[in-house]
């Protein structure tokens, strides 16, 4: 039996993703144990693992050479790749969202050629020119991204929002909501024709096991 790959994003979404595998009966010893190891394997069914950047992803996923992968919609969303999105996994749950400082509330469309600070230049866009046909100037950022409009560099921002925190403390409001957010399990589309009946079973096992966790909720 050939072996089933799954490309999943390194860090938090990587633990999320290696519990609920777990819970499905997939051996995550070694991805939990990692190393400096990039291929991690469930020998006994013939699963391996690959640990990469979020934003890459996808990418292994669209061209094959990861059958599966676990991934945040807001990475989905920005890269814009040919591949399956199968189920939502709800974790990792928050929110894609315009924010900038309180004056601006009610008024964003008011204000013309916004400069826009974000990770997500395409989600960004996308919103602005073709949602609201807006002109804009994105400033493309790496992080810390609510620093922008405090020093600034833009006028508002596209972030995520999780707990809301850091727009808080940083004296700034969600101005409009753009997606929500959260981990997705996507399939090569390939893949979803040559291995249906290995790939089914995970999408089925874990729909079942995110169904009896809502129940317990
Ligand atoms: C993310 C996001 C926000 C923050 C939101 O940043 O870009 O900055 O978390 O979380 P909160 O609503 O719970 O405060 P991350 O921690 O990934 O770091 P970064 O800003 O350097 O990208």
């Amino acid at each position: 039996m050939r072996y089933l790959t799954f490309a999943l994003s390194k860090g938090r979404l990587a633990e999320y993703s290696a519990d609920l595998l777990e819970s499905i009966g997939i051996d995550c010893s070694e991805l939990k144990n990692p190393a400096r190891k990039l291929i991690l394997a469930d020998e006994a069914n013939r699963i391996k693992f690959f640990l990469v950047k979020p934003g890459d992803v996808p990418t292994y996923v669209e061209y094959g050479a990861a059958d599966l992968g676990i991934v945040g919609k807001d990475t989905l969303l920005e890269e814009g790749r040919n591949l399956y999105e199968v189920l939502n996994l709800k974790f990792s749950e928050c929110k894609m969202v315009v924010a900038g400082p309180a004056e601006l509330e009610g008024k964003l469309d008011k204000l013309n050629n916004k400069r826009v600070a974000t990770k997500y230049p395409r989600i960004a866009r996308e919103y602005f020119e073709h949602k609201r046909r807006e002109s804009i100037e994105i400033i493309k950022l790496n992080g810390s991204v609510e620093l922008a409009p405090l020093v600034g560099l833009s006028e508002v921002i596209v972030d995520l929002v999780e707990t809301g925190r850091t727009l808080k403390e940083n004296g700034l409001v969600v101005l409009d909501t753009i997606a929500d957010i959260s981990a997705r399990l996507v399939v090569n589309r390939v893949s979803m024709k040559m291995e249906s009946d290995r790939i089914n079973r995970i999408i089925e096992e874990l729909r079942k096991k995110l169904e009896e966790s809502e129940e317990n909720r």
